[in-house]
């Protein structure tokens, strides 16, 4: 187990597809674990593996706390609505900007030990599903920010004044 160094932006792995992954390996078990450790430990809801410099496709993601997600492979089968809301992401720090994502989507994977899985996700999961599924074909959310990226500083404030 161990924190990894999270990428940021301007970095190129962050820019490329990422390959399928077509056999589990003791070192992808341990890619993994440390993807979720690096996750908890940068307080995020979705890392994706070339978050940390590895161009697989793999993200991991929890939306609430205590409902892990690992996702080998993943790929949206299905959307339904719209959503339009803040977005962020480890790879920018200390930044938000708005992002229209679909309201629902069901997605297909496959687990760490590599059999076939359905997620389906409302709301925050449904954004963190496209959000990091973006990284695995080397695209960033501020590509679809609406507007201009605001510093998470300024957002704070703004929301301290509506209250
Ligand atoms: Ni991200």
């Amino acid at each position: 187990m161990a924190i990894r160094t999270i990428r940021e932006m301007g970095e190129t792995v962050l820019e490329k597809p990422c390959k399928e992954v077509t056999e589990m390996t003791d070192r992808l078990q341990v890619l993994i674990d440390d993807m979720i450790d690096t996750l908890y430990d940068a307080n995020g809801v979705g890392l994706a593996a070339p978050q940390v410099g590895i161009l697989k496709r793999i993200v991991v993601i929890d939306t609430t706390g205590d409902n892990l997600l690992v996702l080998i492979n993943p790929r949206i089968i299905e959307s339904d609505g719209e959503q339009t809301g803040y977005e962020g992401c480890l790879s920018v720090p200390g930044k938000s900007g708005i992002v229209t994502r679909p309201n629902y989507v069901k997605v297909t994977a496959l687990d760490r030990q590599m059999q076939q899985i359905t997620v389906e996700g409302t709301e925050l999961l449904a954004r963190a599903l496209c959000h990091e599924l973006d990284h695995l074909d080397g695209h960033l959310y501020v590509e679809k920010v609406e507007g201009r990226l605001v510093d998470n500083r300024e957002l704070m404030n703004q929301r301290e004044e509506e209250e």
